[in-house]
């Protein structure tokens, strides 16, 4: 219920289990589905129940579990469970149970429940890494990619056995997020296949000494979100990042502290970068000096003052390099300003003129001040172009707002040769 008293519709996701070892990581998916209000009907294949009971399954789903098309004909499961769904989504989908999905077979509860539902699918596939890199397997994933089908990236790491590689199921929490992404109404088109996507996330922090520095507010997530849902949908990503946040899954970190170190990194990789995404919260400023020994009062060694110089602009330097052929022509530039406004401009107006002053493509603009955006977990504001052009950006969850960011960066992409393709 909600304040007004309206009664909120859960919303109904079919969890799918294909017949592999993975599926008992399917019960933790199960669990954080329910946990985040969710009505789950949990669908196995009859090789599913061969790793986890069904009994688990109806425990965890609080609902009944049944693999094929002949049980409970009344209430026409096989076209129902489809039809009503929000998501699909499967977990562990075996090399077999691609196969069948993309081929349209309808020979179990599962695929028939594929062949129903009008919502998003997500597929989450865990196999050996010779399965996965089989031409009948990549073809059976080009297949269902195209019909629109979201097919994660398989994690990489340990697999049964003795051997590691492609193949892992992700982790639950990594396919939850997706999960809420579409439920939330987010796509996830495989729009950024063969581009490498740079993004910096998180705020620098200048040296003072060993144990201080300056730093900013930023937490990083906005930045974090951006890299997970662009590797989400087909990108290479590196991810540049100060952040105290995990780096997603298929996606490439590289740590850094300072301006200068963030600087060094961003130029070397935009040299074959089709995307950078600059959502660092970068310091123009640091201290003059930086000293060997912790500062200590009453030491006569702590400062009278702390002086500073300024940092390089970034973003300018990637504009200028862009311009002098170090960075290629065609390289998406996004900017991104926290902006309050004052008694001489709006929020829109300051961020019109650092579009301006920057250079860049796209700037995403952000109100602060209000106690919004810093460490929280939903944002909004506005998309600029250079063109003039302005899309606004409702609130919503960072990972939604990453979407939307993205598809304004894959509708300038478009038609550009990709720097890496497949
Ligand atoms: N930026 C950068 N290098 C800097 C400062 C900022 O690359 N030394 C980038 C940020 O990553 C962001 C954009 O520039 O994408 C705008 O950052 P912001 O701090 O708002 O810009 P400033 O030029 O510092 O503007 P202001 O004077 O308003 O602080």
């Amino acid at each position: 219920m909600t304040e007004s008293g309206d009664t909120v519709r859960r919303r109904r996701v079919v969890v799918g289990v294909g017949g592999g070892i993975a599926a008992y990581k399917a019960c933790a998916l199960i669990r954080i589905l329910t946990e985040s209000g969710c009505h789950v009907d949990v669908i196995p294949t009859e090789a599913a129940l061969r790793f986890v009971g069904a009994a688990t399954f109806e425990a965890l789903s609080g609902n009944p579990v049944s693999t094929g098309v002949f049980s409970d004909v009344p209430s026409v499961r096989h076209v129902a469970l489809g039809q009503r769904a929000d998501l699909v989504v499967v977990a562990p989908a075996t090399a077999d149970l691609l196969s069948r999905a993309a081929t349209g077979r309808a020979d179990d509860l599962l695929t028939s429940t594929l062949l129903t539902a009008r919502c998003p699918v997500l597929l989450a596939p865990a196999m050996h890494t010779e399965m996965w890199e089989h031409p009948a397997t990549r073809r059976n994933v080009d297949t269902l990619r195209a019909d629109g089908v979201h097919v994660m990236p398989p994690a990489s790491g340990r697999l049964t056995g003795a051997d590691s590689g492609a193949g892992r199921l992700p982790e639950p929490a990594d396919i939850g997020r997706l999960a809420a992404l579409l439920l939330d109404g987010g796509a996830l088109p495989w729009d950024l296949a063969g581009r490498h996507v740079v993004v910096t996330a998180g705020g620098t922090r200048e040296e003072l000494d060993p144990v201080r520095f300056l730093g900013n507010r930023s937490s990083g997530k906005q930045g974090h979100a951006i890299a997970a849902v662009a590797a989400a949908r087909g990108a290479r990503v590196t991810l540049v990042t100060s952040a105290d946040l995990p780096v997603p899954p298929a996606v490439e970190g590289v740590r850094v502290e300072s301006a200068r170190e963030l600087h060094a990194e961003v130029l070397r990789l935009a040299a074959d970068a089709d995307v950078v995404v600059k959502a660092a919260a970068v310091a123009d400023f640091r201290p003059v000096e930086v000293a060997e020994a912790k500062l200590k009062k009453g030491s006569g060694s702590e400062p009278a003052e702390i002086r500073l110089v300024q940092n390089p602009d970034i973003l300018a330097d990637l504009v200028a390099a862009r311009s002098g052929g170090e960075v290629p022509a065609g390289t998406v530039l996004v900017g991104f300003a926290a902006e309050t406004g004052d008694a001489t401009a709006s929020v829109l107006e300051h961020g019109r003129r650092k579009l301006a002053r920057k250079g860049c493509d796209l700037l995403v603009v952000n109100e602060v001040g209000r106690g919004t955006t810093f460490g929280e977990d939903v944002n909004g504001g506005w998309i600029l172009d250079a063109a003039g052009g302005e899309t606004e950006l409702d609130r919503g969850s960072k990972d939604l707002m990453a979407g939307r960011i993205l598809d304004a960066v894959a509708a300038r992409l478009d038609g550009r040769p990709a720097s890496d393709p497949a």
